[in-house]
């Protein structure tokens, strides 16, 4: 018998700390209607000190464990997916394993940036077909405030993102009665395009990783070519959710829900007109959280099977775009 694996549980955790695009406006030049006109966003959540990303994570780790039913004590492995590490080593993963209690099950960070989460999921389903695990937490959690420069010469990126967590658990399916699965999942990357969108310091690349002329240049604050990156994540999710569709032998109209990576409503506002998908497919969450990068998928799956939209037998679809470049979709039936 083929092993499938599905998705049993979700869970999410934003800090409660609310930054509107007022407040952003008052430390830097923008203002409320262009964030809102460029990307739909009118708020986000910043962690305040000491709050780290590790606990985030761990919240929603333990909504996502709850609805599974499961402990953590169960979990095989867990794979945390971030370009927002908590220290430069060990992964946010180890500080996570320690918060939920467990000394040996293994875990690791997996960095894809703003697809990591599809790619951690690829890796888990992975990991659960081969037999190897049953039990595989993904999580996609970040803290991008305490990177971001709020000066007017970070104003392009700053106003963006947001600071957030989701989690999932993947587990085998054996019964055969129960139509829940991840269906197909397909991850792409083009390394020539990394510096389009990076933060260069501290990196191993510099020698030192970091100096004051760095600090000086503000070359460890994240750079992105907007209008670039915008282009290519309009080409490339409709691409990919045709391709992983067509592997699964479903169409368009087959979907229930469309989760697209939450970066920019009018990114993916276009990918919907131009594969006439219809709004009400599309939920989205980024006016209130903005760009929360590997969180910001499961965050959303999180918030729609919790209000109920995405119901058992419903077939939902995710695509991501992001930095490296890297994108990636998956379809999955909900159980
Ligand atoms: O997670 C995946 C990675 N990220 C993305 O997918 C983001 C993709 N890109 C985008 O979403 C859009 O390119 C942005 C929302 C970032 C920018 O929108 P845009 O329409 O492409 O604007 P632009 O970068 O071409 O800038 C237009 C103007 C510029 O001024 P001038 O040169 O026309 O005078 C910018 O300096 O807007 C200015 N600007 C701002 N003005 C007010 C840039 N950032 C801001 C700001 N507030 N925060």
């Amino acid at each position: 018998m083929t092993l499938r694996a599905k998705l049993t549980g979700t869970g999410m955790c934003v800090p409660d700390n609310v930054v509107t695009n007022h407040d952003l406006a008052k430390l830097m030049d923008t203002s409320d209607e262009w964030i809102r006109q460029r990307s739909g966003i009118v708020e986000r959540r910043h962690v305040v000190p000491p709050q780290r990303p590790s606990e985030l994570a761990e919240v929603a780790a333990q909504r996502a464990l709850e609805s599974a039913g499961i402990d953590a004590g169960d979990l095989d492995l867990i794979i945390l997916a971030t370009l927002s590490a908590e220290a430069d080593f060990p992964g946010t993963s180890f500080f996570l394993q320690d918060r939920l209690g467990l000394s040996e099950t293994p875990c690791f960070d997996l960095r894809a940036q703003c697809s990591g989460f599809v790619y951690s999921l690829s890796v888990a389903n992975a990991f659960v077909k081969s037999g190897q695990y049953r039990r595989v937490l993904v999580v996609g959690c970040e803290v991008h405030s305490t990177g971001l420069d709020f000066s007017d010469d970070g104003r392009d990126v700053t106003v963006l993102f947001g600071d957030g967590a989701g989690a999932v658990i993947v587990e085998a399916n054996d019964d055969p009665d129960d139509a829940g699965e991840i269906l197909e999942v397909r991850i792409h990357a083009e390394g020539s395009f990394a510096d389009k969108l990076w933060v260069e310091a501290p990196g191993s690349g510099l020698h030192p990783r970091m100096t004051q002329e760095i600090l000086d240049e503000k070359r460890h604050y994240p750079r992105m070519q907007g209008r670039f990156v915008f282009k290519h994540a309009t080409r490339r999710m409709p691409e990919v959710l045709l391709q992983t569709l067509s592997a699964a032998s479903l169409k368009l109209e087959d979907v229930d829900h469309f989760l697209f990576h939450q970066a920019n409503l009018r990114i993916n506002e276009y990918v919907a007109t131009q594969l006439e998908i219809p709004p009400e497919k599309c939920p989205s969450n980024i006016e209130r959280y903005g760009n929360c990068s590997a969180a910001s998928i499961p965050m959303l799956l999180d918030e729609n099977v919790r209000e109920g939209r995405i119901e058992p037998g419903d077939l939902v679809a995710m695509a991501s775009f992001g930095a490296g470049f890297s994108w990636t979709s998956a379809v999955l039936r909900w159980s």
